[in-house]
C-alpha cells in the first residue's frame, strides 16, 4: 500500500480553474481517438468530473463511464456514469473484468501517488486489446514571469511558484512523472505512444492564475516555511487577480497510447 497523502483538498476553487485550463488540451487529445457509442471507459481520479462528463457524451446512452476518486462529493452519477469512492493507494479495486475497457483516462493523479507504476500497470491490464490510455500530468518547469506591476512583484511571483512546486515535491508529488510516462509505456509494450507538452500564458484573473492563487492558499502554512511571509502571500493573491500580470503557466504533458491488438 502507498502512503503518500494527496496534498490538496477538492474544492470548486481549485478544480474549476484546473478544468478550465486543462480541458481544452484533454479534449484535443480525446479527439484523436475514435471513441464509439457503447464504449466502457474509466476516469481515474475524476475530481469534479469535467472529463467524465465529456466521455459520457461521447459513449452515449449505451456506453458506461466509471469515475473513481477518493473524494466523490463533486461527482454526479447518471444512467451512464457510475461513481466509485476508492483510495487508489490500495490499487484499482473495481468490479471491472481485466481486458474489458475501451479507454482509461487519468489526469493529474498518478504524479501524486507513490504506487503510480503499479496503478499504471493495473490500468493497462483492464484495457482490452486495442484499448486506449490517455494520461496527463503537470511537470516541473522554471517559472517565467512575462509582466508584473513592479520588479519586486515579478520576483515574488517567481518565488511563490517555485515554492509551490518545491513544497509539492517534498510532500511526495513526482513532478517528473509526466516526463517518464512515455518510457514506462514503451517498457509496457504499448503502441501508438504519443506525448506532447504545453505551457500557456496565464493572465491575472484568468483560470490559470486563479489556480495558482488557490494552490498557494491551500499550501499557505507550508509556504511560510519556505522563506515566504504572510504579507508575501497576501500580495501574491492580489497579483493573481491583477490583469497586468502575465506568466507562463504550469507545464502539462499528455501521453496517449494504445494496447497492442
Ligand atoms: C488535481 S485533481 C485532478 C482531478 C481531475 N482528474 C481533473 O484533472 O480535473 C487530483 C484528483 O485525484 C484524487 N486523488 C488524490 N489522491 C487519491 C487517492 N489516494 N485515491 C483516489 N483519488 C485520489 C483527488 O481527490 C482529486 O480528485
Amino acid at each position: 500500500m502507498s502512503t503518500t497523502a494527496y496534498q490538496f483538498r477538492n474544492a470548486p476553487q481549485q478544480l474549476d480553474p484546473l478544468q478550465r485550463v486543462l480541458d481544452p488540451i484533454t479534449r484535443h487529445d480525446l479527439a484523436k481517438i475514435p471513441i464509439r457509442p457503447g464504449w466502457t471507459v474509466l476516469d481515474v481520479g475524476a475530481g469534479a468530473g469535467s472529463v467524465t462528463r465529456d466521455l459520457a457524451d461521447k459513449v452515449g446512452p449505451t456506453g458506461t463511464v466509471i469515475a473513481v476518486d477518493i473524494d466523490t462529493r463533486l461527482l454526479e452519477p447518471t444512467a451512464v456514469i457510475d461513481v466509485y469512492q476508492r483510495d487508489l493507494r490500495d490499487g484499482l479495486d473495481l468490479p471491472i473484468e481485466p481486458g474489458s475497457l475501451d479507454l482509461v483516462h487519468s489526469r493529474c493523479v498518478l504524479e501524486h501517488l507513490d504506487n503510480r507504476v503499479d496503478l499504471l500497470g493495473q490500468m493497462i491490464t483492464l484495457l482490452r486489446p486495442g484499448g486506449w490510455l490517455v494520461l496527463g500530468e503537470i511537470v516541473h518547469s522554471r517559472a517565467l514571469i512575462h509582466h508584473a506591476p513592479t520588479d519586486d512583484d515579478s520576483h515574488l511571483i517567481y518565488r511563490v511558484i517555485h515554492a509551490i512546486l518545491d513544497t509539492l515535491a517534498t510532500g511526495g508529488t513526482d513532478l517528473d512523472w509526466g516526463n517518464l510516462t512515455h518510457a514506462h509505456l514503451l517498457d509496457a509494450a504499448m503502441t501508438n505512444i504519443y506525448s506532447h507538452t504545453r505551457a500557456d500564458t496565464w493572465t491575472g484573473g484568468g483560470p490559470g492564475c486563479l489556480l495558482l492563487a488557490d494552490n498557494a492558499r491551500q499550501l499557505h502554512d507550508r509556504l511560510l516555511q519556505a522563506d515566504l511571509t504572510d504579507a508575501d502571500l497576501i500580495r501574491f493573491g492580489e497579483l493573481m487577480v491583477d490583469p497586468a500580470v502575465s506568466v507562463r503557466g504550469y507545464q502539462f504533458t499528455s501521453t496517449i497510447a494504445r494496447k497492442p491488438q
